[in-house]
Parts: C-alpha cells; sequence; structure tokens
C-alpha cells in the first residue's frame, strides 16, 4: 500500500514539461550513459556442426554462413571465435551411420569426440558444450529410443548418460542435454560423478518447445524424425507454468545452467524464470529465427544489422545471461 502510494507521488512530480523523457535521448553518448541493458560478447555461445572426414568446410545452404566442419577443421574455425572473445561453442554432431539405438553418438571415434579433443588441443580456452540427443543418430530421427508406439524415456537416459560421458572422456566442460526425457539430468549427472567427472558441467535444455522454428536445423544436422512428431516430450507452445516445472526438477537433479529454447516466441519463458531462479540463464536464438531475419534482409525488407542487434538485445532485456546464436560472430565483431 505504502509503495503504491509512494509510485503515485513520484508519478505526479513526472509531469511534463518538468519531465520531458527525450532529454536522456539526444545523443548516442547520452543514450550509452543511461542504457539499462548491456549486451557483451562474452554472453554468447556460437554453435557449430561437425561431421567425419577430412579437411572439409562445406557451406550448409539451408543456414547462410553456416558449415559443417570435419575434426580437423574445426578446430582453425574454434581459434577464429576465440579470437573475437567469444567464451563457448556448442558442438553438434552429423552421424555417418544410425541405427536403432544412436550407438555412434557414444562412439570414441565419433565426428564430435573427435572435435572435441582437436579443438581442447589447439583452443584450451574455449569453452566446449557439446548438444546431448540421439536424434541425428536413430533411424527413427527421435531424440528417444522407440519401442513399439511408445518412446522408451528410461532406456533413453541410460543411453543418454553413456553418450554424455563419452564427451566428458574427450574433455568437453558442459554437457548439454537436449532430448527432453524425464529425469536424465539426474542420470547423467549421476554417471560423470560415478566416472570421475565431477567438475563437468551440464547445461539443461530445460524449457525446450515443441517449435516449428527448428526447420532448418533438423536439415543441417539430419535429424528430422521419420515418422510421428516430437510432442510426446518437447513442451507444448501454449505452456507456461510447466516450463517453471521443467526447470526446478533439472536443476534439483543437477543442472548448472537451464535453457530456455526457442528465444523469441519464448520471452515471457526466460522472465518468468529469470525471476524464479538463480542459476544462470541460457536461451537458444534457433535456427529458424535467424533464418527468418536472413530471408527477410535479403529480400530487402529488414535491415539486417539492425534487426539482428534488436533480436539478441530482447533475449537479453527479457533475462537471458547467456544467448546462443548462429549470430555470434557477426554480433562479436561489432560489440
Ligand atoms: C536436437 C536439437 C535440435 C535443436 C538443438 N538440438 C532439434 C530438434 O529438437 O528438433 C534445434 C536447434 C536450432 O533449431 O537451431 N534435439
Amino acid at each position: 500500500m505504502n509503495n503504491q502510494r509512494m509510485n503515485f507521488s513520484n508519478d505526479r512530480c513526472m509531469d511534463f514539461p518538468k519531465i520531458r523523457m527525450r532529454r536522456l535521448r539526444i545523443s548516442d553518448s547520452m543514450r550509452r550513459l543511461v542504457r539499462q541493458t548491456n549486451l557483451s560478447v562474452n554472453n554468447l555461445v556460437y554453435p557449430l556442426f561437425v561431421k567425419n572426414g577430412q579437411g572439409l568446410k562445406e557451406p550448409i545452404e539451408s543456414m547462410t554462413g553456416c558449415y559443417h566442419f570435419s575434426p580437423d577443421m574445426v578446430a582453425n574455425e574454434a581459434a577464429d571465435i576465440a579470437e573475437l572473445g567469444i567464451p563457448a561453442v556448442l558442438l553438434f554432431g552429423v552421424a555417418d551411420r544410425k541405427d536403432e539405438t544412436g550407438s555412434e553418438a557414444w562412439s570414441e571415434v565419433g565426428a564430435v569426440q573427435k572435435a572435441v579433443r582437436e579443438i581442447k588441443k589447439a583452443v584450451p580456452g574455449l569453452i566446449v558444450i557439446t548438444d546431448v540427443c540421439l536424434c541425428a543418430y536413430t533411424q527413427s530421427g527421435h531424440c528417444g529410443i522407440v519401442k513399439g508406439e511408445k518412446i522408451d524415456n528410461d532406456l533413453t537416459c541410460s543411453l543418454l548418460a553413456k553418450m554424455a560421458l563419452s564427451h566428458a572422456q574427450a574433455g568437453t566442460d558442459i554437457i548439454a542435454p537436449s532430448d527432453m526425457m524425464d529425469g536424465r539430468i539426474g542420470v547423467v549427472r549421476q554417471k560423470l560423478e560415478e566416472n570421475g567427472f565431477p567438475e563437468t558441467a551440464i547445461m539443461s535444455y530445460s524449457a525446450k518447445y515443441a517449435s516449428a522454428f527448428y526447420g532448418p536445423f533438423r536439415d543441417v544436422a539430419d535429424s528430422a524424425p521419420a515418422f510421428w512428431d516430437r510432442k510426446s516430450y518437447q513442451m507444448d507452445i501454449a505452456n507456461s507454468d510447466q516450463a517453471m516445472q521443467e526447470i526446478r526438477l533439472d536443476i534439483n537433479e543437477g543442472a548448472d545452467i537451464i535453457m530456455i529454447k526457442p528465444a523469441l516466441s519464448f520471452l515471457d519463458i526466460i522472465y518468468r524464470a529469470k525471476e524464479r531462479f538463480d542459476c544462470p540463464i541460457a536461451a537458444y536464438n534457433v535456427s529458424g529465427e535467424y533464418m527468418m531475419l536472413n530471408a527477410a534482409s535479403k529480400a530487402g525488407l529488414i535491415d539486417r544489422q539492425a534487426s539482428m542487434l534488436e533480436t539478441l538485445y530482447s533475449i537479453k532485456r527479457a533475462g537471458a545471461d547467456i544467448i546462443i546464436t548462429y549470430f555470434a560472430k557477426e554480433a562479436a565483431k561489432l560489440l
């Protein structure tokens, strides 16, 4: 009540012309002086796609400016990224061969495992985050193991833990499970503890929605489901409370950083999570969001650089501490 009265009297002082809001917008330096949200290169993570082979740096048609790298070539790219001041990369693997359980996902000679070793050797200071999910490795293209008419949750968790351990053994700093099975963070955390990796961090894709904005990515990672959709495990786009429940569970199970994905259609979720939880919050500015902007700027409809910055500021302003974005390199050059 008291507070309300205070606000009311403040509001009364703020009448025109004593207050002219435009005074603090008068010049670039004035705007910088009172700027509330600061975007920094320190907040950015750049995603990279790796596949086995030698000397590969193949442009990806469906995602402007992105490439498929072989493990030997990704180290050079990682060095450039570190040079720009970007603190971390997020690796995704493309499988050589798929099977029912996605067994290549935990192979010691998988593209991701090899790429982690190469990056850690060449650029030890760069943080390597690895996506942990089976969808690029299973014949079904699902993030979990299909048993009859269902996805087997608990079996999937045990396989994800094997995958996570193989990444940790290769030298990954942060494991990022993106499958949305129940209980997987706890199972992964226990596996890491039992095998001598107590310091490996977990960034959980906690509130990952069944979004239409992953389209370009599924092309790149060759990970579209062969049948059904992902709605039995990824979140219903209409839900908000459930996201808080998902995040709470993941923190309890041992996640160090939680993630909301996608970012733009879920800025309210980022905001709510920031209000409620103390751990760092990441947001994933996904492939469809990236390409939507690229397509519009290519068509001459919007300014690419300005709309990129507006996008990144909106995610930061909503409450994200970390932004995973295909714009990271371009943004780093501007910041
Ligand atoms: C794998 C995964 C996906 C993305 C990140 N990890 C695709 C999906 O869930 O279908 C999407 C990233 C992007 O669109 O940029 N589960």
